[in-house]
């Protein structure tokens, strides 16, 4: 069946990736129209100890994937900048708990405070840790080792709900425009509830079977946790059970994907999968193929969009791709951002397509 849906590339999918140019940044009070249309569903789709109370957050972009060393804080950094140059003013945090280094990618040195200081030790504000990059418009949080983190169980229920607030502390006080996460790999409960926290989530993945078997268990997981949140945001965890035991049927049975399955669970269960679908529409996935050499690696990046689509029951849009190119490595060990370094490389070419296709993708 996943071979199947991986051999089946959609002429509609790859016409949708061919994404023209866009428009100006929209005025705040429009920015902020198109991300009350979706609070709603975005809540529902938040873990319990995330309350907001309808407080809106500014769009939030993760950047994730299963496996390590895909590309994911390569992505984040430069996407960022070409986001800025786009007059969006980018606030990027790294989520990468106990392994950060986004801030190397901006050529800056280990920060001495970070996302640590606001949501495990509750002692700063997002404002009082986020520094300036050398990218005009691109702000930074920085993560930190193990040890300024204390170790994985610091980050509990009440530290996970200050990074919530955290994300609304940056509309609140007009920090910046975009939140961009680096995620760190893995399926991690933190890593997913970070995801999910994103209006859109790319999915970093590379043209190889390990990177695309991660990226399989990484949707898996991330539709399992949905429907986890969206249990305990309508307090109905008991039926948030049964759905998970039912969704894992085409696990066996092999015949259909989990966006049937909920079709006809909705049949059983009305409210809570109505629930499910405003949480899944209000978040889009995006699938950014990364070290792309062939017209087949491409490929890769399209049937990932169809898996992710019709078999996952995401809402699914492409980010296109990225080409290998070794000036991403040159650049890194330059400690200089790749579109700035390497400006006309193919690559950097690729990032200004991908700042497009990510804001179309966000609605703007
Ligand atoms: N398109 C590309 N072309 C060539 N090299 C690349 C490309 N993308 C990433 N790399 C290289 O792959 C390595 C890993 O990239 P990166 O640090 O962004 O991965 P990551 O997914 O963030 O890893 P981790 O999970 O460890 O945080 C880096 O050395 C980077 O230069
Ligand atoms: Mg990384």
């Amino acid at each position: 069946m996943m071979s199947k849906i991986f051999d089946r590339v959609s002429e509609a999918t790859a016409a949708r990736g061919m994404i023209g140019l866009r428009g100006p940044k929209p005025d705040p009070t429009v920015i902020a129209a198109r991300m009350a249309a979706r609070q709603r569903g975005w809540e529902l789709g938040l873990p319990g100890y995330a309350d907001l109370s309808g407080r809106c957050p500014p769009p939030i972009i993760a950047v994730g994937g299963g496996k390590g060393g895909v590309g994911k804080s390569l992505v984040s950094a430069n996407l960022a900048v070409k986001l800025a140059a786009s007059g969006w003013r980018v606030l990027a945090i790294d989520m990468d708990i106990g392994g950060a280094n986004l801030h190397t990618y901006f050529g800056l040195p280990t920060p001495t405070r970070g996302l640590a200081d606001v949501v495990v030790y509750g002692r700063s504000s997002l404002a009082d840790v986020m520094v300036h990059t050398n990218a005009t418009g691109v702000s930074l949080v920085a993560g930190g080792n193990e040890e300024v983190w204390g170790g994985a169980a610091a980050m509990d229920q009440a530290a996970m709900a200050r990074l919530f607030d955290s994300f609304i502390e940056v509309r609140e006080k007009d920090l910046a425009d975009i939140v961009l996460l680096d995620l760190g790999a893995g399926t991690h409960g933190l890593t997913l509830d970070c995801y999910l926290a994103a209006h859109l989530g790319i999915l970093t993945v590379l043209p190889e079977p390990t990177s695309i078997e991660n990226a399989y268990l990484f949707l898996k997981t991330a539709l399992f946790r949905l429907v986890r949140n969206v249990g305990d945001q309508l307090k109905q965890e008991d039926i948030a059970l049964i759905v998970r035991d039912l969704l894992v049927e085409p696990d066996k049975a092999r015949k259909s994907g989990y966006g049937d399955h909920l079709r006809l669970i909705g049949a059983k269960y009305p409210d809570f999968i109505a629930s499910l679908r405003s949480a899944i529409q209000s978040r889009t996935l995006g699938i950014a193929v990364n070290q792309v050499r062939s017209q087949k690696d491409i490929d890769v990046g399209k049937s990932m969009e169809l898996i992710a689509e019709r078999y996952f029951g995401f809402n699914c849009r492409s980010c296109g791709y990225l080409n290998y190119d070794e000036a991403a490595w040159k650049s890194l060990r330059n400690r200089r951002l790749l579109v700035v370094d390497f400006p006309h490389s193919v690559l950097s070419k690729r990032f200004s397509e991908l700042s497009r296709q990510v804001l179309s993708n966000l609605g703007f």
